[in-house]
């Protein structure tokens, strides 16, 4: 995974090296390092920890006279979190910064200590290091070139070579790389929101691309032909980089989402036939990650119930690998907040190269995925900074359910759109005064936060919030939790049920509600401590119980998930943990 950033021009690098790290920060975050060079002296500089540990660790007035560097921020894939293992890595006269995994790091390692080299780190990187030092030629060009065909995997790379110390060189295959350009200065990174505060102009590299770059040009080769490359002009909104008064950007998030769910859906409010007619599909593939996943879990329902789809929901790391016979006709949406997951492009790709048609549900405007899919909606979440993602899910699961009513317009399931059109009219009224209840969810975080192992229960799309929910809470809490479909506790899940273990039932569904109650009952006989969330239909009396209002399947969730959010984050909060970046995670997940 990682975060690679690099700057040359007349300015002093290493404040914009720092600055960009700590954008990339939500890429990884258990070591950072820094090189800095001039034309007759380099430093390199790394710390294990936050990006914070490296600033405190450089004497920032003594390397001011650097106007060159490259930098990274790690999350360990090949080797622990060691100073050896951060990167820049040198070896002979090359310094490089990677993001990405080399899968044949081992025998070429085998390769070059057979040829002498020694090896300081376990990482793939110092590997790549040490085959460019071998492959030297005099022109660097050709060194790279040479290099990069003996790599299998994906990278993008950060390179400085003594040899020639008026450029950085930049390559990248499957991870991405983006150059930014001033007159008199240039920059790269993994994304632009670490390079966006000094430019907006900007050149996106494909695979295979090698950028030589100074302070005046950008030059672009492929195959060692020189070639034209658009320059993008990128305007990003830079308000949400503050919290506004709030403790945590994940609470800032939240409190967002009436405001991102009026600007997302407002456009397709006015006109519906604004998202693709999806009726000729007899396949719906949704593929994701993550929380974008369970974002596909509850269309996946609603898909079933009300439009008579047939839907597959997969992870993007095994949809890729599976035999999938498309023999009917199939779309494949593909849900990404940051569109630069890496399993998630390459079961774009694979989609793709399969004939198939790609709808996908994006963030990030600038991204690989809104940049190669067939067709791509977005929605308009702004920058999502907190590790766990709130606001971008509640946005996916919305413009998902959206495009699920025009389905069923579409193929004349139902008659009349306009109801339904104005419950997600109201929606941010709504989703408001459920944020606002903040006390309940205090009191309910007051309940859950010392204990260790938690269940999140309930039926049919009712169990997709659940599974979010219980994601949520584990991420950020450390709390253990299982979701788990209310029915199916009672075979061996059950004997886990000890006294006051908080379990989390969810019930919106009209139709199973008696069912989804006993099960809820059978956890109570056996001492749980139940937090019921339910409609105003529906409630329950018990004395943890979260009440939202009765709606229709489409817009039910959007009301259900910030409850499952708020009680998450809270409970977080009272245990202390580092609520914006949980450990081990990074936000975006660009290794396989
Ligand atoms: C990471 C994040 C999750 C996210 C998942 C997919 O694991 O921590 O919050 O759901 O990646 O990310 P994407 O950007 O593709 O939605």
């Amino acid at each position: 995974m990682c975060g690679i950033v690099g700057y040359i021009g007349k300015n002093k690098a290493v404040n914009i090296l720092l600055d960009g790290l700590k954008k990339l920060e939500y890429r990884g975050y258990d070591s950072a390092g820094i090189a800095l060079y001039n034309d007759s002296d380099q430093k390199i500089i790394k710390s294990v920890g936050r990006i914070k540990n490296l600033e405190e660790k450089l004497n920032l007035s003594s390397l001011e006279k650097y106007k060159k560097g490259i930098a990274h921020t790690r999350w360990a894939t090949h080797g622990a979190v060691t100073e050896e293992n951060a990167h820049p890595h040198k070896v002979g006269s090359i310094t490089l910064v990677h993001n990405g995994i080399i899968e044949n790091a081992d025998i070429l390692r085998e390769d070059l200590k057979e040829k002498g080299y020694q090896f300081k780190s376990d990482t793939d990187t110092e590997v790549v290091a040490a085959l460019l030092d071998f492959n030297l030629e005099d022109d660097f060009l050709n060194t790279i070139e040479k290099t990069i065909k003996m790599l299998k995997g994906s990278y993008a790379l950060g390179i400085i070579t003594d040899q020639d110390k008026d450029y950085i060189y930049v390559v990248k295959k499957d991870s991405p790389l983006v150059i930014g350009i001033n007159d008199e200065e240039k920059f790269f990174a993994s994304d632009i929101t670490a390079i966006n505060t000094y430019t907006n102009h900007f050149i996106f590299l494909d695979d295979g691309e090698i950028a030589k770059i100074n302070e005046k040009e950008v030059k672009i080769y492929q195959h060692l032909i020189e070639k034209n490359k658009d320059i993008n002009t990128i305007d990003i909104d830079l308000e949400s980089k503050n919290k506004n008064g709030y403790a945590h950007y994940m609470l800032k998030e939240i409190n967002e989402e009436p405001i991102v769910l009026e600007k997302t859906l407002k456009p397709y409010l006015e006109n519906i036939e604004l998202l693709p007619n999806i009726s000729d599909y007899s396949v719906i593939h949704i593929v994701a990650c993550g929380s974008a996943m369970y974002a596909g879990m509850v269309a996946k329902y609603i898909l079933e119930e009300k439009t008579n789809t047939e839907v597959i929901v997969d992870v993007a790391s095994e949809y890729r690998y599976k035999n999938i016979n498309y023999n009917r006709k199939t779309l494949v949406i593909l849900i990404s907040q940051s569109g630069e997951t890496a399993d998630t492009i390459a079961a774009m790709r694979f989609a793709k190269l399969k004939k198939q048609h790609t709808l996908a549900i994006v963030n990030v405007k600038t991204s690989t995925i809104a940049r190669e899919a067939d067709e791509v909606l977005f929605i308009e979440a702004g920058e999502e900074i907190a590790v766990a993602t709130t606001k971008a899910y509640l946005l996916q699961v919305a413009l998902l359910s959206l495009l699920c009513l025009k389905l069923a317009y579409d193929k004349k399931i139902i008659t009349e759109i306009t109801p339904y059109l104005n419950e997600f009219k109201i929606l941010p009224k709504l989703v408001k005064e459920v944020i606002d209840k903040d006390s309940d969810y205090q009191k309910i975080a007051q309940e859950v936060y010392q204990k260790n192992n938690s269940f999140f229960i309930g039926r049919k799309i009712d169990y997709s919030y659940c599974l979010e929910g219980s994601l949520k809470l584990k991420e950020v809490s450390y709390i253990h939790s299982e979701a788990y479909q209310a029915g199916e506790l009672k075979h061996g899940t059950i004997s886990l049920i000890e006294k006051d273990m908080p379990v989390f039932g969810i019930i919106t569904d009209h139709d199973i509600y008696e069912k989804t109650l006993s099960n809820i009952i059978e956890v109570e006989s056996r001492g749980a401590k139940t937090i019921i969330i339910t409609t105003d239909k529906l409630k329950t009396n018990r004395n943890l119980e979260i009440i939202v209002k009765d709606v229709s399947i489409y817009t039910q969730g959007i009301l259900i998930v910030p409850t499952l959010q708020l009680i998450s984050y809270y409970v977080a909060l009272l245990r202390g943990c580092d609520i914006d970046k949980p450990r081990n995670l990074a936000k975006s997940v660009t290794v396989e």
